[in-house]
């Protein structure tokens, strides 16, 4: 009886691992088929589009927020706007609701194309 369930946990450490295998070979590689700059791959961050001209200017992080930030009805906000990355928030958390201020300009990481 005892040496069924140290099979078992030894199964369970084995297909745990290879899940872990699987889930780094994944996140290391490009997204399938985007070879396009601007998709975010491997931590690069994303050009604003061109249409975006001057919008930080105007109205800085908040005007973007209203947009891509997580708001009380839907996150992102806009349907069609990129959602913000949870890391880009207080706390690393969506719930927060709040930019972490390291974020703050979001333009010198994130140059309009
Ligand atoms: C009026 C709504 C709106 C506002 C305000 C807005 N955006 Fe966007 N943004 C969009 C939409 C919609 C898209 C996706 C469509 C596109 O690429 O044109 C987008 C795309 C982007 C992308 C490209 C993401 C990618 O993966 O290609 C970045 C980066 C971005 N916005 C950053 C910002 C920043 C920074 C601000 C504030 C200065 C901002 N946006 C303000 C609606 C908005
Ligand atoms: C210190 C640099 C830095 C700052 C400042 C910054 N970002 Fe980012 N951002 C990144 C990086 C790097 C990524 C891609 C990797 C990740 O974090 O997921 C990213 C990803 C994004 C994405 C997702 C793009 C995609 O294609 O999936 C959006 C939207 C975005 N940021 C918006 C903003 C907004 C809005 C601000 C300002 C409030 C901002 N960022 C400030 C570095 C930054």
């Amino acid at each position: 009886m005892k040496k069924r369930i140290i099979t078992t946990c030894l199964c369970l450490a084995v297909v745990g691992s290879l899940g872990l295998f699987a889930g780094c070979s994944e996140s290391g590689a490009t997204p399938s088929g985007t070879s396009d700059p601007k998709a975010g791959a491997l931590g690069a961050p994303a050009l604003q589009p061109a249409d975006h001209e001057g919008k930080f200017e105007r109205g800085g992080s908040n005007m973007c927020y209203g947009c891509h930030g997580n708001g009380s009805l839907a996150n992102p906000q806009l349907t069609g706007a990129v959602i913000i990355p949870e890391d880009h928030y207080v706390d690393g958390s969506y719930d927060s609701k709040e930019l972490d201020p390291i974020r703050a300009e979001c333009i010198t990481c994130h140059p309009v194309a």
